[in-house]
């Protein structure tokens, strides 16, 4: 099997893989981070939801392939900058948002995405930007995501 190189969370990694296996298992099963979560595979849960060079993505729907040595993944793992939380995870906490937790980390990667392309096209988030968020959450936490997105991107 060939081999893969790219960045997570700042360091450059090597994997050796089929081509085609999806970057999620990439990095759950190959390489133990496990942040982004399994819900369906088939990229319509956005449970797996993380950054590529800054982009909201599904890794379920990545093959590891598709990666060049300076491609940048972040995970809900490389969030965070030393031992401060990012204003979004810090939200989150204030606002009690999560209930099991499972779509948690998804949710938070697709707010802080959302909030920075805004923020680079100059405008602050709106109701209809939330409403564009397919993140599912079986426990319907929708509320309490809404608000913890509104006051992240205030700290941001
Ligand atoms: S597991 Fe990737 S979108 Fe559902
Ligand atoms: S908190 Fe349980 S799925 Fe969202």
């Amino acid at each position: 099997m060939p081999d893969h190189t790219f960045r997570v969370n700042g360091e450059q990694v090597t994997v050796n893989a089929s081509g085609d296996v999806r970057l999620l298992w990439v990095l759950r099963d190959l390489l133990g981070i496990t942040g982004p979560k399994y819900g369906c595979g088939i990229a319509v849960c956005q449970a797996c939801t993380s950054h590529v060079n800054g982009e909201a993505v599904n890794l379920c729907a990545i093959p590891v392939q598709d990666l060049r040595p300076d491609d940048e993944v972040t995970t809900i793992e490389g969030l965070a900058t030393g031992q401060e939380l990012h204003p979004m995870q810090q939200a989150w906490l204030d606002h009690d948002v999560a209930q099991c937790g499972y779509c948690q980390p998804g949710q938070i990667m697709a707010a802080v995405a959302l909030v920075r392309r805004l923020a680079a096209e100059g405008r602050e988030i709106t109701d209809a930007d939330l409403d564009g968020i397919r993140n599912i959450c079986r426990c319907g936490t929708y509320f309490r995501i809404r608000e913890a997105i509104k006051a992240g991107a205030r700290n941001m």
